[in-house]
């Protein structure tokens, strides 16, 4: 049989929601991942240190027994938050990184920013102490076509940005088309860009395979395939600017199959399957774990995971759904097969 060992893979961009529904989700992250970035998009968000160290309370009590998981915790960039917060942020020791969604691009993003020049005090603040700013990369406004926003947001926001805060990290989340990976990997060094499962496996097509498919529905919305393979190359690549973030973003079965269902796919049961499937199709396996385990820690200049993990290349059924809660979610490629399995 085949097998593939590597470090133990750490997810650079992970919802883990709160309460009972967060006890479920988290012993997916937690029998695959090391660690993970936290979204702090609860309700109401988590805009401050003393808030997030609460919500790493909350997830460390909720760890299956016996794990070692650990969650990197963030900030919610609000137009209130303050350079005192940063600093405040740095110094817990446990916050890693801010982040940053326009108001109304996403679920629970209405605290959100609604002008970048608004919040540049703080962004100054998380310059001087090499804070990252994550970036949910995509304008809001309604005029630009929704499979534009991306790439509209770098020109318009990102370029600037970089232009004038030169010492600022900054991860571009979820890059979804060939203009985001052309720029990250032509960018300087300090800008880097996660990339989730669904955008390397499928296209825009899959939202419409047959009928309305609202499991594939995320935000940024899926792409065309010209810009797939654009992040597949990035991704399989083995660049140090590109590395792994599910953005596994669970949400209640029926709360998705709904005349106005939420964006977010469920991609946390699966995931270190579903990338190894991208990198044996695109002949770069051995890249699997420079993605996966090492250039997002070298990124947060993090050690890198002396743990192993072996996969091996064998079927497995995915459940049609998994408990959250009171409720169920339905994961990625529910009731089809993943073609590698983690040991
Ligand atoms: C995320 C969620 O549900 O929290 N949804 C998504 O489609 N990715 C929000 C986000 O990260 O944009
Ligand atoms: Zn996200």
């Amino acid at each position: 049989m085949q097998t593939l060992t590597l470090a133990r893979p750490d997810d650079m961009h992970l919802h883990l929601r709160d309460g009972a529904q967060m006890k479920h989700v988290l012993q997916d992250s937690a029998r695959q991942f090391a660690r993970a970035i936290i979204m702090p998009n609860l309700k109401p968000p988590v805009a401050t240190t003393t808030q997030a160290l609460a919500y790493r309370d909350r997830i460390l009590k909720s760890l299956p027994g016996g794990s070692d998981f650990q969650p990197l915790m963030t900030l919610y960039l609000t137009e209130k938050t303050g350079p005192a917060e940063i600093i405040q942020a740095k110094q817990s020791g446990h916050v890693y990184a801010v982040k940053y969604y326009p108001a109304g691009a996403t679920t629970h993003s209405e605290s959100g920013v609604i002008k970048m020049e608004n919040v540049y005090p703080v962004l100054e603040a998380m310059e001087e102490q090499q804070l990252p700013l994550l970036l949910h990369g995509e304008v809001t406004d309604p005029d630009i076509d929704i499979f534009d926003r991306e790439a509209v947001f770098i020109d318009r926001i990102l370029a600037p940005l970089i232009k004038r805060f030169k010492n600022l990290r900054i991860v571009l989340e979820h890059v979804t088309t060939k203009q985001a990976t052309d720029f990250v990997k032509n960018g300087p060094e300090n800008l880097a860009a996660t990339i989730t499962p669904q955008h390397l496996l499928l296209n825009r097509n899959a939202l419409f395979a047959g009928g309305l498919r609202p499991h594939h529905y995320c935000m940024p919305v899926l792409k065309a395939e010209e810009h797939r393979q654009a992040v597949v190359a990035a991704a399989i690549s083995g660049h140090p600017c590109f590395f792994l973030g599910t953005d596994s973003a669970p949400h209640a079965k029926h709360d998705k199959e709904s005349a106005c269902g939420c964006a977010g796919i469920y991609s946390a049961h699966n995931a270190i399957e579903l990338y190894a499937e991208v990198f044996e199709a695109g002949g770069r396996l051995e890249k699997l774990e420079a993605f996966a385990s090492h250039n997002g820690a070298d990124f947060y200049g993090l050690p890198r995971n002396k743990e192993k993990v072996t996969l091996e290349k064998k079927d497995w059924p995915v459940p049609l759904t998994l408990p959250f809660g009171e409720y169920t979610v339905v994961p990625f490629r529910a009731g089809e097969p993943c073609h590698w399995k983690l040991k």
